[in-house]
Order: structure tokens, then C-alpha cells, then sequence
């Protein structure tokens, strides 16, 4: 299928010998691109939220080893390879749930460790990461079409956060099979979360939709229930950060209490994500870390304070939805229906 048309949005880029990334903080109201030199400001990109979304968290991971190595490489040609594991380490301490990060760096790794000492690794781990890229764009675009084929009839439906092109190497996990679903003429109406605190849904996916020319109507985290049970959506479709070996789902704050909703009125849920967001070395989701962020991103809005002074806030910004309330896990290598560990097993090839 062409997805040109719905495909317009990019938020990593290597141009001019450094990581450009477009500034997530700021949008809708600027697209302003950032440019990264060094291993340390790229950490600080991905814990600040300049790129966020866990395919994209991972890939700014795998092109923050390339910019480590230029560094370490200039300085001591030789003994880089030792060098540099305070830069994946420094990488891995940026946040803590998405596991794409994790993987990328251990693909990374694994390429460095075979590298020869005293060669420039440079090109070689750029053409990695551009992999590594790439390979998530192609996969994003094959989920999107098995997403889509779980699509009867048009359908409305409701995302949370932003799992769009924003979020990964581009098209998106669950936004891309809104993409392709819009693409074959199968959906009909496109909600979305405004997702408190940090407002993805309202600042990033609305944004991203309306570019590639997809309407969108936005709810307040509140009113999902209400749109569930009076039937105004077929689907719930979110992306994952990282999904457990029995098919536990850890995705964005809220995820959870849609899952619950849909079940409870009879609505399908499905999780998109790819291969690399599965992690079978974690068995269920009670051992995923769940990030928690500072109190101010409740407490303020727009550098304002909005509180009663005095109030305290608790911000997990994860939550894990048990595999049994989800009715479809969609990767690159095929959907898993009512996951179950033995069905995660067979997908993973263990
Ligand atoms: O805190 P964020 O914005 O990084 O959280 C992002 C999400 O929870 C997404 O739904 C998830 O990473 C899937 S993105 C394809």
C-alpha cells in the first residue's frame, strides 16, 4: 500500500555530521530542529523530553553511541572500546521503562565489542543506527497494515499519548495503523487523549495527524469512559513502551484505565508495537520499572504554578495493563491474539 500521503512527519535525522532532532517541548506552537554533538546532551535530550516515545527513545540512543564514539575515538584511538561504556551507561540512565533503549544499546554494543580497536568505528556504527532507524520505519509500516487487516468495518477510534511518527523512525505504532486504516478508507473518526501532564495527545498527535491531513477530535482523559460506553469508538489503540514475556503492557499513564473501560463495555483493545519493545527477559509486568517524574509537571502548566500551594503530587507516567485485558498484540512479525506467555513465546521464535 503507498502511505505517502499520510507520512509527511520526521523527528530524527543525521544531517551535517551531527543528530538533529525536532524539540518535542515545543510543539504544536514551533518546529524548531536541534542539533547534538555530544553523548551527554543527547541523555539530557531523551530525560528532558526533546525526543520522547520509545522506538524514537532508542533509536537517539543508538545515534548517541555514534557521537560517543567520534569522541572517545579522538581522543584515544585504541582504547575506545573500554572508554565508551560510561557513555552507554550514561545513555541507559536516561530513562528508565521504554526498553527500546536497552535494546538499542545492547545492539550497539554488541557491534562495538566486535569493531577493531584502531580503526575509525564511526561509519560503521552510523550505518548501524541508520539501520536500526530504518529498520523501525519498515516495521511501523508492516504493523500498520496488520493493524489495519483487524479493522472489519469503518470504525472510530480512540488513541492515548502519541505512538505516532513522532514517537519512532516515522508512520508510527498505533498511529500508523490509524495511518493505514485511514489510508483504506476504514476509519471514520479519530479521538484522542489529551494525555496529562505532558499533553501528547492534544500538542503531538493532534499535530502529527493534521499534517498528513487526518481529523482529529481530542478528549480529556476524563471523558474516554464516557466515549467507550456509549459506543462512539470500535477500538482503543495505543503503543507500548515495553510489553512483558505473558503479554503485559506497560504504555503511558492511563492506558490502563482505557483497558479497563473497554473491557468492561465491550470495546477491543489493541496494543501496537514492534519486536523491540518486547521484552521476554522481563516475565510479567509487576517487574517493569515505571518511571516516576518530578511533582512540578502536575503541580504547573506553562512554567505556572496551578496548584493550591501546598499540594503534593504523585506522577507515574506508566502504567501496566494486564495481557488479559488486551485483544491484540500487533508487531512487525505478526499479531498475537489474547496474549498469553506461550503465544509471546511462539511470536519471539523461544
Ligand atoms: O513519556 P513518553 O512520551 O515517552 O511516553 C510515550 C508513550 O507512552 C508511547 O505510547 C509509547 O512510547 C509508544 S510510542 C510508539
Amino acid at each position: 500500500m503507498n502511505f505517502e500521503s499520510v507520512d509527511r512527519v520526521r523527528a530524527i535525522s543525521w544531517r551535517d555530521d551531527c543528530l538533529q532532532l525536532l524539540d518535542q517541548r515545543l510543539l504544536p506552537q514551533q518546529a524548531t530542529w536541534l542539533c547534538y554533538n555530544t553523548v551527554a546532551d543527547v541523555a539530557t535530550a531523551i530525560r528532558d523530553m526533546v525526543v520522547r516515545g520509545a522506538p524514537a527513545i532508542g533509536i537517539t540512543a543508538a545515534y548517541g553511541v555514534v557521537l560517543a564514539a567520534r569522541q572517545r575515538f579522538s581522543l584515544s584511538a585504541g582504547h575506545w572500546q573500554q572508554a565508551i561504556s560510561e557513555d552507554l551507561d550514561i545513555l541507559a540512565a536516561s530513562r528508565p521503562t521504554a526498553v527500546n533503549l536497552f535494546w538499542a544499546l545492547a545492539v550497539m554494543k554488541e557491534a562495538i565489542a566486535a569493531l577493531p580497536a584502531n580503526d575509525d568505528p564511526v561509519a560503521a556504527l552510523l550505518t548501524l543506527a541508520d539501520k536500526i532507524h530504518n529498520d523501525d520505519l519498515h516495521a511501523n509500516r508492516r504493523m500498520g497494515e496488520l493493524g489495519a487487516s483487524l479493522i472489519k468495518d469503518p470504525s472510530a477510534v480512540l488513541t492515548h499519548c502519541n505512538a505516532g511518527s513522532l514517537a519512532t523512525g516515522g508512520f508510527g505504532t498505533a498511529l500508523g495503523v490509524i495511518r493505514a486504516a485511514t489510508a483504506g478508507g476504514k476509519i471514520t473518526a479519530v479521538y484522542a487523549d489529551e494525555t496529562r501532564p505532558w499533553l501528547q495527545g492534544a500538542r503531538l498527535t493532534a499535530w502529527e495527524l493534521l499534517e498528513d491531513g487526518i481529523p482529529v477530535t481530542l478528549v480529556a482523559e476524563g471523558a474516554a469512559a464516557a466515549l467507550i460506553r456509549d459506543k462512539k469508538i470500535e477500538w482503543v489503540i495505543v503503543g507500548a513502551d515495553r510489553v512483558a514475556a505473558n503479554g503485559d503492557v506497560a504504555n503511558k499513564i492511563g492506558t490502563y484505565s482505557l483497558a479497563v473501560n473497554a473491557r468492561y463495555h465491550g470495546i477491543k483493545m489493541m496494543v501496537v508495537a514492534p519486536t523491540s519493545t518486547i521484552d521476554m527477559a522481563t516475565m510479567t509486568g509487576a517487574d517493569i520499572p515505571i518511571e516516576s517524574r518530578t511533582a512540578d509537571e502536575l503541580l504547573m502548566l506553562s512554567g505556572q504554578r496551578i496548584a493550591a500551594p501546598g499540594a503534593q503530587a504523585w506522577n507515574p507516567v506508566f502504567d501496566v495493563t494486564p495481557a488479559e485485558l488486551v485483544s491484540a498484540i500487533v508487531t512487525e512479525k505478526g499479531i498475537v491474539e489474547r496474549p498469553t506467555t506461550a503465544a509471546m513465546r511462539t511470536l519471539m521464535g523461544r
